[in-house]
């Protein structure tokens, strides 16, 4: 038996990795044999910015893989509540690093291509040095670093626009459609990955089952501006008549600055035997589910 705990649990990202993680047949082997238990704390159950709650937590259902889901994740509601940002994202992770550190337990982080600068403009490695512009990318790289020093099993995850789970996501707009007569606004000045969450979820559980620890990015391959992934999205997803127009960021302290360019290098992930599909491929099949249902 492996005991999972998924904090945040009534999140976007953690209901999916707790629907898969509960799929009949799912097996994580070689490195976690035996069948998976599931705990799932939401934010009432568990709230990670408390270190006593984490304690409880970790005395009461003694997990062995924690994925943190977690998180301040409205990048520029951020630039708004920097204190409540780093509360969750940085000593959030810090709590739970301290507790699977004593305990062996390994740490699962999920982070953001947002830790990097643009200054680049070549798709970023894991061994490029991080320079957040916003303070969601700042809480996000102190809360990677944290993990590293505090829980000697850990595994952290860069990934770019995850679409496709429930809630809140990158092409929820385009999903809902619009009124007659409005237009939906693409970002044309960022340039980075829309990345299907099944995608997402089936690399993590290759990492998972090969015993993986470190930082590797995962995103489906290529690159695209917001702007050019919503149209595309028009097209495939069965909602009609969606149009699509550009927009840029604005500068002016209300939203939070983004790198122009963040791509990330999935490299690492490929020569570990996992490879990443095209983010048009994923989004086509996307969007013929879609249609299916
Ligand atoms: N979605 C993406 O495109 C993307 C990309 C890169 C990285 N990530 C990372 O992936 C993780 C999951 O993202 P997501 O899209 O699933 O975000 P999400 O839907 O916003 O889920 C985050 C969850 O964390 C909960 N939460 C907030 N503060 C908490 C606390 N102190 N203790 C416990 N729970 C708390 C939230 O609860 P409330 O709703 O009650 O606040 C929410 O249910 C995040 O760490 C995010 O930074 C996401």
């Amino acid at each position: 038996m492996v005991r999972f705990l998924v904090t945040g649990a009534r999140g976007g990202l953690a209901r999916v990795l707790i629907e898969r993680l509960r799929a009949p047949g799912l097996s994580l082997e070689p490195a976690l044999t035996g069948p998976v238990e599931v705990i799932a704390l939401g934010r009432e159950d568990l709230d990670i910015a408390r270190h006593e709650e984490v304690e409880r937590a970790f005395v009461e259902h003694r997990p062995e893989v924690v994925l943190n889901t977690a998180g301040l994740t409205q990048v520029d509601l951020c630039e708004s509540y920097q204190w409540e940002a780093y509360l969750v994202n940085r000593d959030g992770a810090e709590h739970l690093g301290r507790a699977c550190g004593r305990s062996n337990a390994a740490l699962v982080y999920f982070s953001t291509d947002l830790v990097f600068d643009g200054s680049k403009r070549a798709p970023y490695t894991e061994e490029d040095p991080p320079n957040p512009l916003s303070v969601y990318g700042d809480t996000k790289l102190a809360g990677e670093l944290i993990v590293m020093k505090s829980a000697p099993r850990h595994l952290i995850l860069r990934t770019g626009w995850l679409y496709g789970q429930p809630g809140r996501h990158f092409l929820k707009a385009v999903q809902e459609g619009v009124k007659e007569g409005e237009v939906l606004f693409g970002y044309d000045d960022h340039i980075s990955q829309p990345t299907h969450v099944h995608d997402f979820v089936d690399a993590l559980f290759f990492l998972l089952s090969r015993g993986a620890g470190g930082t590797y990015h995962v995103a489906n391959a290529g690159e695209a501006t917001q702007f050019r992934a919503l149209r595309q999205a028009a097209d495939y997803l069965p909602q009609k008549n969606v149009e699509v127009q550009p927009v840029h960021h604005q500068n002016d302290g209300r939203q939070a600055i983004r790198p122009r360019y963040s791509v990330l290098a999935c490299g690492k992930l490929e020569r570990a035997g996992f490879k990443m599909r095209p983010w048009e491929e994923a989004l086509r099949a996307y969007g013929e589910t879609a249609r299916r249902s």
